[in-house]
């Protein structure tokens, strides 16, 4: 037998977009149901970067999510850049007149969004198989998902938001032309990230070039530090035992007087790496936001922040479309994040090309690569580009005004 039933928004995805949109629409009176495929323990666990934006940290305070944050997080003003064996640091709170970066793991924001939306009673499924969204070209489209007693749902909804993820059900929903352009670049590496039980060795979140290839080394408590390598797009794990790990930790991030702290790993994965837009992130009344719509590679950690960025914006929209009656801000959604989505691609790209050894081994580019990170640590134009891109753009704000610039600063020439 089938259920049927009716709710505002269907949200496809229990993953911090989902989780987010879900307290956001509560708090403007809209209702929703969140459905997820995975476990609650398993939505909890999975690692994820940890790097939020000031931005973003406002954002979660305003909206009450916040308190965690706060006592647990890891505030830093900047970050280091280390190339040519040299390491820099990068004052963002200075170049930016006060903005930061908080190490706040996104594990840590899921069971936070889980453990508010649950107090707050909210309908929240996780475990359900066969998720479908249909009639997506009427005013009221439907989800279908089996829930894990077995038992199967048929939602009426008046809008539903796809926020699962690359691989997830509602992006290849969309009918044959729905999306307009996809673009794609697959960078020719991937990343090993290791979780370790080990102080880290470094106050703030520390970027490095070596010839060897790119290495992070990051943190999430006072005793546990995260850190990646770059590695062959197509690497088997099996050829990284920890021991090797650290090794070529040591040597890419090695500066004279400076230790790594090592310890016990654990958890180790590798991530391949992608750049990917669609557009628009919405068809009617079916919205994308997070990895669903758009993909970054992991450097700069912008991924996390547009999630949030994106279901910012949806809210407001959604609120305005179905308590206020108010289409203007649903028309906008795709245009208005896709601005932000683009600033934050271009980003993570570029700090992505500047700080990876090209496997072609290329002398030029090598030589290029030197030659703008000089740049940055010499130069307090660079260096504030790269600080107020990496602290995030305007303010999240939970209210459907914000743009990220409202106009040219040069002015336009007819
Ligand atoms: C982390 C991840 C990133 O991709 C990054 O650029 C900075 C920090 C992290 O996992 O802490």
């Amino acid at each position: 037998m089938t259920v049927r039933e009716r709710v505002q928004v269907g949200i496809v995805g229990a993953g911090p977009a989902g989780l987010l949109l879900s307290h956001l629409l509560a708090l403007g009176g809209v209702d929703s149901v969140v459905v997820e495929s995975r476990s609650r323990a398993y939505c909890e666990a999975r690692q994820r970067a940890g790097m939020l934006e000031s931005t973003t940290v406002e954002l979660l305070r305003e909206v009450g999510l916040g308190k965690r944050l706060d006592s647990e997080g890891l505030e830093h003003d900047g970050i280091y850049l280390q190339f040519a064996g040299a390491r820099h640091h990068m004052n963002f709170r200075e170049l930016t007149d006060g903005r930061w970066v908080t190490i706040y793991a996104q594990t840590e924001i899921v069971k936070d969004a889980i453990a508010a939306r649950v107090a707050d009673g909210a309908a929240l499924e996780f475990e359900v198989s066969g998720t479908e969204v249909t009639d997506l070209d009427s005013d009221q489209p439907v989800l279908r998902y089996t829930d894990a007693s077995g038992e199967r749902h048929e939602v009426t909804c008046d809008a539903i938001a796809g926020c699962d993820g690359f691989h997830g059900v509602c992006r290849p929903a969309i009918p044959g032309g729905g999306l307009r352009t996809v673009t794609e670049r697959i960078y020719p590496y991937g990343w090993l990230g290791i979780l370790a039980q080990a102080p880290p060795s470094t106050d703030q979140v520390l970027y490095c070039r070596h010839e060897n290839g790119f290495a992070l080394h990051s943190m999430r408590t006072p005793q546990i530090s995260r850190l990646y390598l770059q590695v062959p797009a197509d690497e088997d794990i099996a050829e990284w035992p920890d021991d090797r790990i650290w090794d070529e930790l040591n040597t890419r991030l090695a500066v004279p007087g400076w230790e790594l702290a090592t310890g016990p790993v654990l958890e180790k994965s590798i991530t391949p790496m992608r750049s990917f837009v669609a557009a628009p992130m919405r068809y009617r009344r079916l919205f994308l936001a997070g990895d669903a719509a758009h993909i970054v590679p992991p450097t700069g950690a912008k991924g996390l922040n547009l999630a949030v960025a994106d279901v910012a914006a949806l809210a407001t929209a959604l609120i305005r479309l179905l308590r206020d009656g108010e289409p203007e801000h649903a028309a906008a959604y795709s245009e208005h994040c896709l601005e932000r989505v683009w600033r934050a691609t271009h980003l993570a790209c570029w700090m992505t090309t500047m700080l990876h050894v090209d496997p072609a081994g290329d002398p030029f580019e090598a030589h290029l690569q030197l030659a703008q990170l000089r740049n940055l640590v010499t130069s307090r134009a660079a260096a504030t580009m790269l600080a107020e891109n990496y602290t995030g753009y305007a303010p999240l704000g939970y209210d459907p005004d914000t743009r990220l610039a409202p106009s040219s600063l040069c002015g336009s020439v007819a």
